[in-house]
């Protein structure tokens, strides 16, 4: 018998609630999954034929730790395009293994034990973890539904204390598909500057923005030089698998994340790194084009979901929806265990992403019309058996969906 040789503060670290969900679901036949958070889309073939092509010329090396420079000029280029702020490519961009790399990287370099970062919830699984991994606090401000889940700026001065930091900020959101307006960002700007935190933008839901354009933090007056940008190709090109995302950021703070990368991962693929550079070259009419597919499976879903009778916040970005399941009486991990195995459709606890995120549900529409219209007549049979005596739900035999 040996002892454990796990650190305690690995053993304590809860393992993700999304991983979770998605083993018990793949032990079950004919599931139909709206769990994750993955886009149906193989990644475009002239990314793909870039990749092979670079393999074929024998491009199997190493990088610069700070990924290709073409890349990364073409991510500066990118970013005075289209959100008018400038980057030095060799000195304020790094290519990552992902947007998550970049988020641990930026945490790692900036928090020293103790300090606290702010993470309005519901948000994305990685936030909490990787903050006390890197020896900070976390401490999370809740966003509400009637307040379209947007980080209001009266909770954002009240979290603030002397050992305030970092504020870590997502919009279009996972799992509320909430946006920000530039107006309600630059709000946020002002009290960022005000108490001198740093903001790390995760963007990485950017080119799903449904209503409205994106506005990136970077680009608000006075936040450049107080912003870490994190973007990616993991949603907007269908590139999960290939891992390439960047961070830019003050050339000081690039240069410490760049150390942990070169001592960890060294630099990203370079096959990836050569399709992420096909990618924003040539890749915009498909981003485009699966955009549109995201809107239209986005009122699918919506409508489905109130035509049941769920109440649904209008999602304005990413490919999320949220809708409320509190009328059911059901805690959000009961809901989604009962309607996994009664009716094999597999959404994700709103739980998962927060305190506040209890009482909801994610469903993600990254998925076929044709499986998102069967998952949606599946869950209004829940609902009928399911919805609290005296609520009312419509069937889907007047369904207005497809297929
Ligand atoms: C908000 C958010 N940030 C980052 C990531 C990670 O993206 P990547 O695949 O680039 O690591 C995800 C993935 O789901 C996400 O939802």
């Amino acid at each position: 018998m040996r002892r454990s040789f796990v650190k305690k503060s690995m053993a304590e670290l809860p393992s993700s609630g999304i991983r979770k969900f998605f083993d018990m679901a793949s032990s079950i036949r004919g599931v139909i999954s709206l769990g994750v958070g993955e886009p149906d889309f193989v990644t475009p073939w002239h990314i793909r034929e870039a990749s092979v092509y670079a393999l074929e010329k024998g491009y199997t090396n190493y990088t610069a730790n700070s990924g290709l420079a073409e890349l990364r000029k073409e991510i500066g280029r990118h970013l005075l395009q289209k959100y008018q702020v400038e980057y030095n490519y060799d000195k304020e961009i790094i290519v990552t293994v992902g947007a998550s790399e970049a988020i641990d990287l930026a945490l790692r370099s900036v928090i020293d034990p103790g300090d606290e970062v702010i993470i309005p919830e519901p948000c994305f699984v990685s936030y909490k973890p990787c903050t006390a991994m890197a020896g900070g606090v976390f401490k999370t401000i809740p966003t509400r539904e009637g307040e379209h889940f947007k980080l209001m700026p009266q909770d954002l001065e009240k979290a603030i204390t002397p050992r305030s930091k970092v504020l870590l900020l997502s919009y279009p959101n996972n799992p509320t598909g909430a946006t920000m307006t530039g107006k309600e960002l630059a709000q946020i700007g002002r009290i960022a500057q005000q108490h001198d935190l740093l903001v790390i933008a995760d963007e990485i839901y950017s080119e799903l923005t449904f209503n409205g354009e994106h506005v990136s933090f970077a680009s608000l007056p006075g936040m450049q030089e107080r912003t870490i940008l994190i973007n990616g190709f993991s949603k907007s090109f269908a590139m999960t698998g290939w891992r390439i995302g960047y961070a830019a950021a003050p050339a000081d703070i690039t240069a410490a994340m760049l150390k942990i990368h070169q001592y960890t991962v060294m630099c990203a693929p370079i096959m990836g790194q050569m399709a992420a550079l096909e990618a924003l070259k040539n890749g915009n009419g498909e981003v485009k084009k699966m955009a549109d597919q995201y809107d239209q499976r986005r009122n699918l879903i919506v409508n489905g979901l109130r035509q049941m009778g769920l109440s649904c916040f209008e999602p304005n970005g990413a490919f999320y929806a949220f809708p409320s399941i509190k009328k059911t009486g059901m805690s959000s991990g009961e809901f989604c265990e009962k309607l996994l195995q009664e009716e094999k459709v597999a959404v994700v606890p709103g739980s998962t992403f927060g305190r506040c995120g209890e009482g909801y549900i994610r469903c993600s529409y990254a998925s076929s019309v044709e499986q998102i219209s069967e998952a949606l007549e599946r869950m209004d049979r829940f609902m009928q058996r399911h919805a609290k005596a005296g609520v009312t739900t419509s069937s889907l035999s007047a369904s207005p969906y497809p297929g």
